[in-house]
């Protein structure tokens, strides 16, 4: 059985005064969810010492929104796998759309990442999405099978999360048809050497389609940016039916 993985990314939001007020709300709100549900929020770096130590030992874990692939060294702005674990930090986001437009990120710098992730015990959450004039061009299949050939060349499967986000979908209020993020998911699967490796959907996912999302045979978790900025709707997202 594969694991859902409901993950929240905050991307560039929230100081450690406004993490400690979205936790004040989360918290009460943590009770009864199903056992096999992993919950995660990939903060700034600058958050994950605190919400570490306040969510030490809740179903909360904690992820960072990027890695590099060396221990140390003269890379200024990077953080290395060791300060992340170092932290109680458990997953690493890798390759996301954002990183790869606006920070040159490749498919080859995404794999050298997720080696180091792994290599640190760390589970990265591999990113993969087409532009909507991939998408309209039709060449979505084809653009996204190469993302996931590249990205996992050399990769354990066996500590890996993956995310399809189409781009256009991010933070767009534009979501995919969850059958048809189903069918792209179900074709990265198809690629996989290893069954049981969680595949998420990401792009504006909220209260109002989670449950149809989640309702999808492919699909095992999202990835979420915009709507787990708020503890009721991330609360909601967690308890989806
Ligand atoms: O990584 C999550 C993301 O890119 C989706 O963002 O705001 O559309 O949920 P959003």
């Amino acid at each position: 059985m594969r694991k859902v993985v409901i993950a929240g990314n905050w991307k560039m939001h929230k100081t450690q005064a406004e993490s400690l007020a979205f936790l004040q709300g989360l918290m009460p709100q943590l009770e009864a969810v199903p056992e096999q549900r992993e919950v995660v929020l990939c903060v700034p770096f600058t958050a994950l010492s605190l919400l570490s130590e306040k969510l030490h030992g809740s179903r909360v874990k904690i992820g960072a929104q990027n890695v590099h692939w060396d221990e140390s060294g003269a890379y200024t702005g990077e953080i290395a796998s060791g300060m992340l674990t170092e932290l109680g930090v458990r997953y690493v986001i890798v390759g996301h759309s954002e990183r790869r437009q606006y920070f040159g990120e490749t498919d080859e710098t995404a794999n050298r990442r997720l080696k180091a992730a792994q290599a640190a015990g760390l589970t990265p959450i591999l990113c993969v999405g087409e532009t909507k004039q991939q998408r309209d061009a039709g060449e979505t299949d084809a653009w996204i099978t190469g993302q996931i050939k590249a990205g996992l060349t050399g990769i354990d499967q066996s500590n890996l999360v993956i995310a399809y986000e189409p781009i256009w979908a991010i933070g767009s209020g534009d979501t995919c048809e969850p059958e048809d993020a189903n069918r792209v998911i179900s074709l990265i699967r198809s690629q996989l050497s290893q069954a049981d490796v969680p595949i998420q959907y990401g792009g504006s996912v909220k209260p109002a389609n989670i449950d149809d999302i989640m309702a999808q045979p492919e699909i095992d978790g999202v990835l979420v940016g915009g709507a787990s900025l708020e503890p009721d709707s991330f609360a909601r997202l967690i308890h989806y039916q």
